[in-house]
Order: C-alpha cells, then structure tokens, then sequence
C-alpha cells in the first residue's frame, strides 16, 4: 500500500530511537547511563498525584470539554499573566495532551505549499518535521554558539520575506540549554512586528533556568495578538508521561485550533486535568528544588565535560540539557555518539539529531544523578584515552 506523500515529509525524535537502542544493548547485559531522553528523572509532586487519585475516584474519568476545564484554563491564564506580564484570560488558553500538540495544531492551521517557516536550528526536531508536513518550506537559522546560542540576527533580518508566515522561538532551548537575551527578543519583535506573521513562542523550559529569567516575546508591544505561547506540565512537574500542555494564544486562532483537537483527541483527559489545577494552585516547592538540583549538577558536569580532551561546553542557562562542541575530537558528531552508546556505555544524542547545523556538538541531558553524571564523564574520558586523544 502506497502511503500518502506526506508522510515521506514527517521527521522522528531521534531520543526515543537512541533509547530504543540502549535498553537493547541493556537486555543484553550492557550498563548503560541515560542521558539521551528529556524527561526530569523526579517523580510527579505527591500532592499532584493524589490530586489525580482523588479525580479517578471522583468520577473524573469522562469526555470533557475539548478546549479544556474552565477551571483548569482559568488557573493558566492566571500563571501567563503574571509570569509574562501580560493580560490573558481562560478563552485565550487551550489544553491539549503534551506540549507537542501546540507545533502540530497551529502548523496545520496556518501553514500552506509554499509558506515559509523560521526557527532554530539546531532545535527541537518537531519543527522541521511539521513544518515540512505540513507543506511549508524549512528556513533553519543556525544558532551561534558564542552569542549562547541566540540568532546572528543580521541572518534572521536577512531570512525573513514576504512568504514568511511563522518565527519559532525556543527559550530555554533544547537543545542548547541557551536562552535568547531580552535584547535580542526584543530586536526580533522590532523586525517582525508590522509583518503578517504568527509567533510560536515555545517556553516549555520557561522555568527552568539558572541566572536570568527567560523573556516573553508576548509580553512586547503588539506581539500578544500575533504570539502563540506553548507551555505545559511535562518539564516543571516532571509529568512527561501524563500527556499535559497548553497553548496560550489570540482568540481568532482558537477556534480552528479546537476543530484539530475535536478531530483529533476530542479531548484531554478529564483526571489529568484536575491533577493540573492541584498543580498550577498548590506548593511550588518540589519543583524548585528540582530546578536547584540541576543546577548542582550542571554546574559539575559542565565543569567535567571541559575535562575532556576536544570537548568544550558553554554553561547552560536554562532547561536540562548540556550541548558540548566536539569537534576538537576530529570526530563526527552521529559518529561519536554511536561509538560512546556502544563502546563508552553513555547514551547521548548527536547534535545532528537537531538539524544540519548540529554537527559538531552533542546533547546530553542532565536529568540524572550527579554519580551517573560523573561516572559518565569518566568512561567518556576513558574511551577518548583509548583512543588516542591526549
Ligand atoms: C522544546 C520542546 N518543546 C516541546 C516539547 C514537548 O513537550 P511534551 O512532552 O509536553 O509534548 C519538548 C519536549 O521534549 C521540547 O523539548
């Protein structure tokens, strides 16, 4: 059976294949670290938890609203307002399962053959993938690592035309762990600002950081009608696995985002949805201390990973992710990756697995022990002197 041809334009994450992989080689008896998939390594705050409990038993366990709970919705308008400074409300905001869904929703609903799409790369690899899904022309901007990893923005005035329909932001980004300066969110909304574009703001990591806060393109002048904030549960409550985010964006693009979610999911589950309003309204202490033990680890793992003969990793400064340039190795980056999984032990993916303009770096994520993470560098160490590197 011959598949549509759109499917011929559809990429994958590469970190659930690395992963793949590695419980493979574990099946066989293999020790292998993780530091491939991006999930915090904590359990779902308990007080959530029992939130969620309590819903099941509660009868929580029916079709629900496709937009979402109001309550829910209400709870998160409330947290964007004031996190961002800016005045949205419960019809702005719509629940869907995951983060995921606000790049497949808005992608379908606004890209066209022959639309152009700016984001980063490297970058999450859902975009190009929907991107190019969806019809649209990729414009990657290469991210540069001495300006910690931000646009050159002299390339993205340059890349932006008339059939440029939408900017990707990511920041905290993954997977550089960069996050793009006030200035420069600034200077990007002067240049798009009277153009007739949307803005996905993706701010998954917006609370993960380690030095300033990140900056809401939203929060700018006339940006607010144009930006579609993507934002959930997964990363900062550590509930990859509940299938939980949201889309923060204008009125007018609700609607047809519902029609993809109706024909799609119809809804968000209803108990996963109470367990987010016990979330967004309840202690906020579990996940500031999650955020304070990645930065004791980063803090120590980036120092180790400069250990490392042709490794040299700028410091994050948000999400979970360290993205070292390897190319002092003299070894390509898919390559390098492989041979660590097999031969080292430690799962990491290539930077290439975020686009062309990954080669030369690695990701690993942090979310691991701070023993993992140490012992990680070790065998990494090891098996660079092994080879030969000084
Ligand atoms: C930059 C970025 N955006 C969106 C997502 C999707 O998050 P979710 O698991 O909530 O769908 C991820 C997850 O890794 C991410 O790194």
């Amino acid at each position: 059976m011959k598949l549509a041809g759109r499917m011929q334009r559809i990429g994958i994450e590469t970190a659930f294949e690395v992963l793949v992989r590695a419980r493979a080689l574990e099946a066989q008896g293999r020790s292998i670290i993780h530091l491939e998939i991006g999930e915090p390594d904590f359990e779902t705050p308990a007080h959530i938890r029992e939130a969620a409990k309590k819903a099941i038993d509660g009868g929580w366990t029916h079709y629900g609203p496709t937009q979402g709970y109001p309550e829910l919705r209400e709870a998160i308008a409330q947290h964007i307002s004031s996190t961002r400074s800016i005045d949205v409300k419960p019809q702005n905001v719509c629940v869907v399962p995951g983060g995921k869904p606000i790049i497949y929703f808005p992608i379908l609903a606004l890209i066209e053959e022959g639309d152009e799409v700016i984001y980063p790369n490297p970058g999450f690899p859902i975009y190009e993938s929907m991107i190019a899904h969806a019809g649209g022309t990729p414009v990657p901007i290469p991210l540069v690592e001495d300006r910690g990893f931000a646009f050159d923005l002299d390339v993205f005035r340059s890349k932006l035309s008339d059939r440029t329909k939408m900017v990707i932001l990511n920041s905290p980004q993954n997977p550089t762990g960069g996050v793009i300066s006030e200035e420069d969110i600034r200077a990007i909304a002067d240049l798009v600002r009277d153009r007739d574009l949307t803005v996905l703001s993706d701010e998954i990591y917006s609370r993960i950081y380690y030095d300033t806060p990140p900056f809401s393109i939203a929060s700018l002048p006339g940006m607010l009608e144009k930006t579609i904030i993507l934002d959930g549960f997964s990363k900062i409550y550590a509930m990859t696995g509940w299938r939980m985010g949201y889309g923060v964006m204008p009125e007018w693009l609700v609607d047809p985002v519902n029609k993809l979610m109706v024909n799609s999911n119809s809804c968000t589950a209803s108990f996963t949805q109470r367990a987010g309003i016990a979330a967004l309204n309840g202690p906020q202490d579990d996940c500031e201390a999650m955020v304070a033990e990645f930065r004791r680890r980063r803090d120590q793992f980036i120092a180790g990973l400069n250990t490392l003969p042709g490794f040299r990793c700028p410091m994050p400064q948000g999400a979970f992710y360290a993205f070292p340039n390897i190319s002092g190795t003299g070894i390509p980056s898919r390559q390098l990756a492989d041979a660590l999984l097999q031969e080292a032990g430690v799962a990491a993916l290539s930077g290439t697995a975020f686009g062309a303009y990954g080669e030369g770096y690695l990701r690993f994520s942090y979310a691991n022990s701070l023993d993992n993470l140490m012992l990680a560098v070790d065998k990494i160490g090891g098996w660079l002197r092994d080879r030969g590197q000084p």
